[in-house]
């Protein structure tokens, strides 16, 4: 049976033995990243900068949000506002491959900098044992290059220490509860954002489209479950389609984008089914769309595929 109070009392003296100067961190908020830093900020202090980079493809309130929890935590943290960068370098890019490459290389970019101003020889990931173990396989990585604020070069020439390397996921999450941090029932978010949600380019005016309509999907679907109307799924968010439709309101012709409705149960995310939303349910989270983003939006579907064949994320 997992400890959590044993394994973090045994980690803080071997995160000592082995962190002899500055250590960085890319933290987003996730389970994982934020545990590693909190554990390691015990063991280190302020020598600990956790680092986090506002891509701009943050879900709403995300970026607030994040940034006080982990100064609650006690973190020293470092917030980037990078937001210009990331827009100005899709700016033009619809392929789905290249939008994933260019936000992965482009957080390695700020996150090197950060670096090299904190002088630091110490680099601390979250990775998890799945990570390494998957990692071998590769399949996934032929389907979509996955970006993870974890996944940085190992030629930062930086020494990398990985507290959680032979953890599973619920025994990091028993570490969050254990810990007090307040993410052990996030549901997961894909590294690149709300980027991979808009499919076609993601241009701030379409970002901003996308974060609206996933925090009304998020909000229904966590008041229906409160409500004890079904169960909680895996993932639940919106996607932006390329698809303009003819629509009416009030009596003017509209003619604007599309919305589509994913939500899915799973284990692991390598394979789900889509989940079974109640008819009401859907009606509000369409009606709410439509009208808080009247000029925007005229039309939502839901999406009914399961995975495989279609993946969780539609990019
Ligand atoms: P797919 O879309 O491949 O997603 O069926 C499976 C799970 O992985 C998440 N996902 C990502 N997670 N970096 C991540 O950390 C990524 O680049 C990434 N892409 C997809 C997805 O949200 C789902 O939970």
């Amino acid at each position: 049976m997992f400890n959590p109070g044993k394994f973090v009392n045994e980690k803080i003296p071997e995160i000592r033995q082995q962190i002899k100067g500055k250590a960085i961190i890319a933290t987003s908020g996730g389970v994982d990243s934020t545990v590693a830093a909190v554990i390691t900020t015990k063991a280190v202090r302020e020598n600990l900068v956790s680092v986090f980079v506002d891509t701009g493809y943050m879900r709403k309130n995300e970026p607030e949000n994040t940034k006080k929890m982990l100064k609650k935590l006690g973190l020293n943290l470092e917030f980037v506002d990078a937001r210009k960068e990331f827009y100005s370098a899709l700016k033009g890019v619809t392929d789905p491959e290249k939008k994933r490459k260019i936000i992965g290389e482009n957080f390695i970019r700020v996150f090197e900098g950060i670096a090299k101003q904190e002088k630091a020889e110490y680099l601390v990931q979250g990775t998890i044992a799945p990570d390494w173990i998957e990692s071998g396989g590769a399949l996934r990585d032929t389907i979509k290059s996955h970006h993870n604020v974890g996944g940085l070069p190992k030629d930062m020439k930086l020494k990398l220490v990985e507290p959680l390397r032979d953890l599973y996921k619920d025994e990091v999450r028993k570490l969050a509860r254990y810990l007090k941090i307040p993410v052990a029932e996030k549901q997961p978010y894909p590294g690149p954002g709300l980027a991979i949600r808009i499919i076609g380019e993601a241009s701030p005016e379409s970002t901003d489209i996308i974060r609206e309509a996933c925090a009304i999907v998020e909000g229904e679907i966590e008041k229906a479950v409160e409500n004890k109307k079904m169960e909680k799924p895996w993932q639940y968010f919106a996607v932006l389609l390329p698809v303009k439709s003819v629509g009416v309101h009030g009596d003017v012709r509209v003619y604007s984008n599309t919305i589509a409705v994913r939500a899915v149960s799973s284990v692991d995310g390598m394979s789900a089914a889509y989940s079974k939303i109640p008819d009401d349910v859907l009606e509000r989270i369409s009606i709410r769309i439509t009208n808080t983003l009247k000029d925007k939006v005229n039309r939502v579907v839901y999406d009914v595929t399961n995975k495989p064949p279609g993946t969780v994320e539609w990019e």
